[in-house]
């Protein structure tokens, strides 16, 4: 597996010392060429799950009362920053759910796409901002050029988000964990960076984490799913369709039911 989150708890302590515990005894797996849907209300514990992967929850606040995050066989939660920025942006790629998480304010688009490419690979700067241009382009930013010099502040939500899809596709990741990746962009744009997330995993190289509220979106992408209530996961199952047909936990027949009403109407 390339993945394998093993018995996770992740809590958050603040100052007065209060801790809330947002998910307990997560357990799950992901392997070469999956797509594992993760669904659940909001507030269940799909981001901090997610985001805890490539250990990107600041921490105070953010802790780990329990668990193991073994990527390709080493776990994420334990080992030291250095090798772990290896493998941030390089060989996990990851999309935020708030878009500023990973785009810096003070730096134009272009120069943090390069960037990227020049933190992990010996190409020259030429090469780098040529794959800056490129990437705005493949998740559908009109004029590359003119755009990679724009600071985010100058884009839309919706252009913010391109752009670290951008990021996190550009240097082909082994996995890719996606938090509400399509959430602020149009049907179109959509299924651009659906099908740039397919062709990701599609030599079965790849591994894509996608969380989403949206069910259509599951059943159109995902080869597993996993259903978060309340910090745990209550229900997960490698047949999507079966999933979809005769979902087992009175909570999943509860999305399943709401996402077919929202599709008649
Ligand atoms: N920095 C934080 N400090 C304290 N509590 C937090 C923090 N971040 C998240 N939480 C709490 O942890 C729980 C899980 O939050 P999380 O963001 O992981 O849920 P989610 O499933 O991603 O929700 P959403 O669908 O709204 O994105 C919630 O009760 C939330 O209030
Ligand atoms: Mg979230």
């Amino acid at each position: 597996m390339l993945l394998e989150i093993e018995d996770l708890s992740v809590s958050y302590r603040n100052e007065e010392g209060e801790v809330t515990s947002a998910a307990s005894g997560v357990s799950l797996s992901l392997g070469r060429g999956e797509v594992l849907g993760l669904v659940g209300e909001s507030g269940s514990g799909k981001s901090s799950v997610a985001m805890s992967v490539a250990r990107l929850l600041p921490s105070p606040p953010a802790f780990w009362p329990s668990g193991r995050i073994l990527f390709d066989g080493a776990d994420t939660l334990t080992m030291p920053l250095p090798e772990l920025r290896g493998l941030r942006g390089r060989r996990i790629g990851v999309v935020f759910q708030d878009p500023m998480g990973s785009l810096s304010p003070l730096h134009r688009i272009g120069d943090q796409l390069a960037e990227t490419v020049l933190l992990h690979e010996r190409v020259t700067r030429r090469t780098a901002d040529a794959m800056a241009i490129e990437w705005l382009g493949k998740v559908g930013i009109p004029d590359p050029p003119a755009r990679a010099k724009a600071y985010p502040h100058e884009l839309s939500g919706g252009m913010q988000q391109r752009v670290m899809i951008a990021m996190a596709l550009m240097l082909g990741p082994d996995l890719l964990v996606a938090d509400e990746p399509t959430t602020a962009l149009d049907v179109t744009i959509q299924a651009q960076v659906l099908a740039l997330m397919r062709g990701l995993c599609r030599g079965g190289n790849a591994a894509v984490m996608l969380i989403t509220h949206d069910l259509g979106v599951v059943s159109q992408m995902a080869t597993k799913v996993a259903v978060m209530k309340d910090g745990r996961v209550v229900e997960s199952s490698a047949d999507v369709g079966g999933f979809f047909e005769n979902p087992r936990h009175p909570y999943s027949r509860k999305l399943v039911d709401e996402a077919r009403r929202m599709e008649l109407k």
